[in-house]
């Protein structure tokens, strides 16, 4: 239901981040509610002692779009290519991922990217700045492989199929970053966030996600990053024959029914990257007792943040 009233609440804005800069937020906000005690202050007492970052009070939400600026700069243009995962699948007849074909990237891909970052969160290095770099990266690729166009080669991620969006001229890739998730939920502002995390946290808990969670975590163990990350890749990347490219979008209008389609795709891949962002940083954060591994397991999240904030 909060679901249909967010689909009438229409926003104008754009921008050109990857999974847009409030599809990111909210992964990081979703993960903030499902948190277990303490963790979020690690995490932030990280990120306060990231010089590069000085803010009164951090959060994994304000940091989570700093991957994306880094790898537009000079500096960080050798991470660009830990963002997402070159499937050379069949689409719209086949799809699939090829750890040994498609993560060939001189550094990587998103999936080696992720194991790589999250044993850098285990094992922390003594130069904290890098510490919380790896954590950004991590907050923000456990985004970025659960969109569709991010586990996809063809056309460059979608970025070379043009589309119309309200008549303008748009990339297929970022009418799925930014364009659906404007439409569905609104500009990216503060309440945009709040509103659409309180939306999804409820799906989570009481609503229509609430039994795909153990599916949806049924490898999730720090342990076991490259197999996982590679799970969730194959899953994402299952919903460009599903629907991303089921038909030909070339050309055609996509804010009218093809919109209507992949609002709830898009809603349900956040509401997935923020539940595995949070059992992965309860698993590396939380205490390390048997119950904290209750998360990767069938009982499904143990839910325990009461507020929902920015
Ligand atoms: C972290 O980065 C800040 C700003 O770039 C710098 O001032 C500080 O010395 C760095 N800290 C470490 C431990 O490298
Ligand atoms: C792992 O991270 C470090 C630090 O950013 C980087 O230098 C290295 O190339 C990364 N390795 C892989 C395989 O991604």
């Amino acid at each position: 239901m909060l679901f249909s009233t967010l689909v009438t609440a229409l926003g104008l804005a754009s921008s050109a981040h990857a999974w847009g800069q409030l599809g990111h937020k909210t992964v990081a906000n979703v993960a903030l509610q499902f948190l277990q005690p303490g963790v979020r202050d690690s995490l932030n007492a990280i990120l306060a002692a990231d010089g590069q970052k000085r803010l009164p009070n951090p959060s994994i939400v304000d940091v989570a779009t700093w991957p994306d600026d880094f790898s537009h700069s000079p500096e960080g243009k050798w991470t660009k290519e830990y963002h997402f995962i070159d499937a050379k699948d069949d689409p719209p007849f086949r799809c699939g991922v090829d750890m040994s074909r498609d993560c060939h990237g001189p550094g990587g891909c998103v999936v080696t990217a992720i194991a790589n970052y999250t044993n850098q969160l285990v094992h922390p290095s003594r130069n904290v700045n890098e510490t919380a770099q790896a954590l950004k990266f991590v907050v923000h690729f456990l985004g970025d492989i659960t969109q569709p166009l991010h586990t996809e080669s063809l056309a460059r991620g979608g970025n070379d199929i043009m589309v119309k969006w309200n008549g303008e001229k748009k990339r297929l890739h970022g009418v799925w970053d930014t364009n659906v998730i404007t439409k569905l939920v609104g500009p990216d502002d503060a309440n945009s966030l709040t509103s659409w995390t309180n939306a999804i946290v409820n799906e989570v808990k009481n609503g229509m996600y609430k039994d795909a969670v153990p599916e949806w975590l049924s490898c999730s163990d720090i342990n076991d990053a490259v197999n996982c990350a590679t799970q969730w890749a194959i899953d994402t990347n299952k919903l460009i024959c599903d629907y991303v490219l089921k038909t030909d979008p070339e050309g055609k209008e996509l804010s009218g029914s093809y919109y209507r389609g992949a609002a709830p795709i898009i809603q349900q891949q956040v509401a997935k990257g923020g539940v595995r962002l949070a059992s992965w940083l309860n698993q590396i954060f939380g205490a390390a007792q048997e119950g904290s591994h209750s998360l990767s397991g069938q009982d499904g999240l143990v839910l325990q943040a009461p507020e929902i904030e920015y």
